[in-house]
This record gives structure tokens, sequence and C-alpha cells, in this order.
């Protein structure tokens, strides 16, 4: 029997090196509770241990000793000439399933790590003085309600209008019933999956691209093909081959500060774009999260400038410009999706949470003034990691971001997965490339946030670099590579 995916193994490990203690009593620990939940059933062979260790970044020997505590503890079992064994038979029981992403934005989530600094992830860290104030005219405004269930699958009517009206002043003419209020952009995304993608749909994305998207993709089985980008920005001969070619169900793009690269598609593109997907009766999903985060001025137009709303759909969100804790996100749309998503999202939620939804209704007409003034700050702390990283990592490369919240960083040897690991030991968690990428490639990439004061940058920078020193890829990195590839 073929050992299981060292890279599943990894990615069920998860934060498995946060806490205290000797590393393989962690690993014993982590690989002990996959037993034990059924992630790792009975009968399973484990992978070896020379490629498990370089994947992890730890000593062969640190592997070797988990090993050999579990066999110890009756978990594991190994048998001569052919590996390391999960203990029992396999017809013990079908595995028990493990729902849920194990991937790594997500873990950041579900298993928050103590004392680590967090670079995987990139939002406000705190609700600004507006949000206090909006929720105080929101619930004014409640105690006033009669004769109101509070169930709105479209979402609130006055948050609608809001969001509709700042579409019209930015130049897109918009209706309130071609919105969907939404829980967050990362809700907008999963139901314009579960509306527009069937398994084994060609579904368009970047390489790489926000990987909140590939998540919800993987689920519905869709078949992810990529289209190249980059800091040099996206491959529009290769998009525009992709949906002539493989007539994909949609196609979805951050055009406005790309997530992670922090590109922007110029307007001659964006209009290029739109005529393909017209041409081939293609939706696009834009997703204009990280839109007014901006440090070049104003950017182009939505793509909802160039096309009609049949053919862009624009997903938008107060996440990063006020707060992600408020969870209030929209879709724009034209009035048939917005009826199916609606009836979709009622099955889920019956709507969104209502005094959100009314705090929400207060901030959308200042998003011009919110955006601008979280934009300087994240400038300020762009420029001080840009800084750093040229002076500390000098073999790091990366291109300053146009916008948005993250550097995309080239390793100069090794990869981003085995880093990843090592960089958590050092207390830092940051996204490997292969982890926002469709087809896994990017190995050699990792994406940095600067969402943290400059206080905390350095302190993560110093962290990074003893990491860097310690990590055995900046030495002998090609073998680690080659290794990884065998
Ligand atoms: C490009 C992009 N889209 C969507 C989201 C999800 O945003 P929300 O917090 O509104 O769900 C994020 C969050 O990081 C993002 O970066």
């Amino acid at each position: 029997m073929k050992p299981i995916d060292a890279e599943l193994v990894v990615s069920h490990l998860g934060r498995w090196s946060a806490g205290r203690g000797p590393l393989h009593l962690l690993l014993a620990r982590r690989l002990r509770e996959l037993v034990d939940t059924g992630a790792l059933p009975a009968g399973t062979r484990l992978p070896p241990e020379r490629d498990l260790a370089r994947r992890l970044a730890v000593g062969r020997s640190t592997l070797v000793a988990a090993y050999d505590l579990l066999r110890q503890e009756g978990f594991l079992t190994r048998r001569q000439g052919s590996g390391t064994w999960v203990a029992g038979s396999s017809d013990e029981g079908p595995a028990r399933r493990v729902d849920g992403p194990a991937h790594p934005m997500f873990l950041t989530f579900l298993e928050p790590p103590d004392g680590v600094i967090q670079m995987a992830c990139a939002a406000p860290d705190a609700p600004p003085p507006e949000l206090l104030d909006a929720y105080a005219v929101a619930l004014e405004r409640m105690a006033s309600i009669t004769d109101d269930l509070g169930h709105y699958p479209a979402g609130h009517p006055d948050l609608r209008a809001a969001v509709a009206r700042s579409y019209t002043e930015r130049g897109i003419p918009t209706a309130p019933h071609e919105i969907l209020v939404t829980t967050g952009a990362q809700q907008a995304l999963a139901l314009l999956v579960r509306q527009l993608a069937s398994p084994g749909d060609p579904v368009l994305v970047e390489g790489p691209t926000y990987p909140g998207m590939l998540e919800p993709l993987r689920d519905a089985a869709a078949d992810l093909v990529c289209a190249p980008n980059g800091w040099e920005g996206l491959d529009v001969d290769a998009w525009c081959r992709a949906v002539a070619e493989r007539r994909p169900a949609l196609a979805y793009l951050v055009s406005t500060f790309h997530n992670p690269t922090g590109t922007v598609i110029p307007p001659l593109i964006r209009r290029r774009l739109v005529e393909t997907a017209v041409a081939h009766g293609m939706p696009i999903v834009d997703d204009e999260v990280l839109s007014g985060l901006s440090f070049i001025g104003d950017p182009p137009p939505a793509l909802a400038a160039f096309g009609p709303i049949e053919h862009v759909v624009t997903v938008g969100s107060l996440s990063k410009i006020v707060w992600g804790g408020l969870r209030v996100g929209w879709i724009r749309a034209d009035r048939d999706l917005v009826t199916r998503l609606a009836r979709l999202k009622a099955t889920q939620d019956f709507g969104s949470n209502v005094p959100a939804q009314l705090a929400a209704a207060e901030l959308v007409p200042r998003i011009p003034e919110l955006s601008r003034r979280r934009a300087d700050l994240l400038r300020i702390r762009h420029d001080h990691l840009c800084a750093r990283l040229a002076r500390d990592l000098p073999e790091w490369r990366f291109r300053p971001a146009d916008g948005g919240q993250t550097l995309w960083v080239r390793l100069p040897s090794g990869d981003g997965s085995s880093f990843a690991q090592s960089a958590l030991r050092h207390g830092v968690a940051l996204l490997p490339g292969p982890s926002l990428h469709p087809t896994g490639g990017d190995a050699d990439h990792v994406r940095i946030s600067f969402l943290a004061d400059t206080a905390v940058l350095d302190e993560a920078m110093d962290r990074l670099s003893a990491a860097w020193r310690a990590y055995p890829g900046a030495h002998d990195g090609h073998a680690v590579l080659k290794g990884i590839a065998m």
C-alpha cells in the first residue's frame, strides 16, 4: 500500500509546533490527536520519515523520536522493510471524515496560536470609533422597531439602498434590487460558487489568488483553470486564451490590489477582459474587497464600469476598511441572480444580522473617507516592512505593492511550505505560496501581510531573520526543493 500523501499529513498537522516543549513531543501530541479523531485511520501507512521531516523543516531525528514515542504508546506500528503504519487493522471501520478546511489561512482562525505574530491573514485588528458610533445609531433605531421579524435574505432595505447609492456615486448606476447583503465577502464568494459552478465546471482563477475562493471552488469540485499572475500583473493573453479554449462557467479576479501580489489591472486591460467575457457569455466575479486600500491615488474604475451587470458580478465588503468582525459584505449582480442567491442564502441563515446591517448603512456613505485613512496607515506599515526586508533579507525578492495588505515574496532557495513551518516555530505565521495557488504552484513564494504596527513588524522581522538563518533550505535550498519534488 502506498503511504498517505505527505502534503495531506502536513495540512492535517496544521499548527502542530505552536506550544511549549520539545518538538518531537509537540509533533507526537498532534499525530496522536489525528489518530484519535480518525483523520489518520487505522491501517494508514505514514509518509517516509525523511520526506515528512523535510516538509516540516525539522531534523529527521525529531520525526523518528515522535514516531518512536507513538510506537511505544501503541498508536503506531513498524513493519519491517515497509514503513510505519497507524496501529489496528484497516477493517476496523471507515475513516472518520474530518470536515472543514485544513488551509493555513482558515487554521489561523480555527486554531489561533499563542504568541505568534500574525502575518498569514490581514485585516484591521480593532473596530474604529466610527463603528461604535454607527452601532449607537443602529441601537436607537432598533428601539423603535415594531412588527418586523428581522429576516432579510437579500439584505436590509436600508443597507441595500446605501450600497447601491455608493456604486451610483462612483459612476456605476445600481439599483437596490441589484445588491445582495452577505455575511462578509467570504459568504458572497461561497454563495456565488454554489450558484454559478457545478461539479466538473471549468472555473478560471489567477495563480496565485485569494485562497478563500479556492476552498469553496474545491468543495464544489470545480475544475480549476489557472491564468498566471505575478509582480508584472495578470498574464492577459493566457487569460483570454483560457476563456476561448476552456469555456469557463465563471472567472474570478481580484482586479484592484490583487491578493497576494498587490498589483492593479490597468483600464485598457479591464476593457479587454470584460469584452472577452461578454463575447463568450461568461460572468466575471470581480473581488473588490481590497480596492479601497490604495497607495497610488485613485485606482481605475471597477470592472463593472466596463460592461453589463449580467457579465460582471462585483463583491465588496467593509472588512478591510472598517473591521472584519462586523461581517458585512455584498454582491452587486443582476436582479435575477440576486433573487437566486437570496433563495440560497435564506436556506443558510434567513439573512444577515440586522444590527450589523443598520450600522453598516451608516458607514457605507463614509467609505471614501474610511478607505483613505486606512490606506494611509497601511502605506506606512508597507514602507516599513519593505525597508526592513531590503535591509535584513536582501536575498529575498519582492515588488512593493500598489495597495492592499500583502507582499508577495520570492525566497532565493528552499520552498515556501517548509520555510513557513520554520517561521511558525520562530513565532511568525505566514502563508506558503502553494496555499494560494490553484494547482499548488509558486512553491518558492510566501505571502507576508503588513497589517501590524511598525513595532510589531520590527519584532516579526527579527524573528523571520532568525527563522531564515535556522532554516536548512537557506543553505542547501536546491536539495530541499529537489527533495520535495521527488
Ligand atoms: C480578496 C479578498 N476577498 C475576500 C475576503 C473576505 O473578506 P470578508 O472578511 O469580508 O469575508 C478577503 C479577506 O481577506 C480578501 O482578501
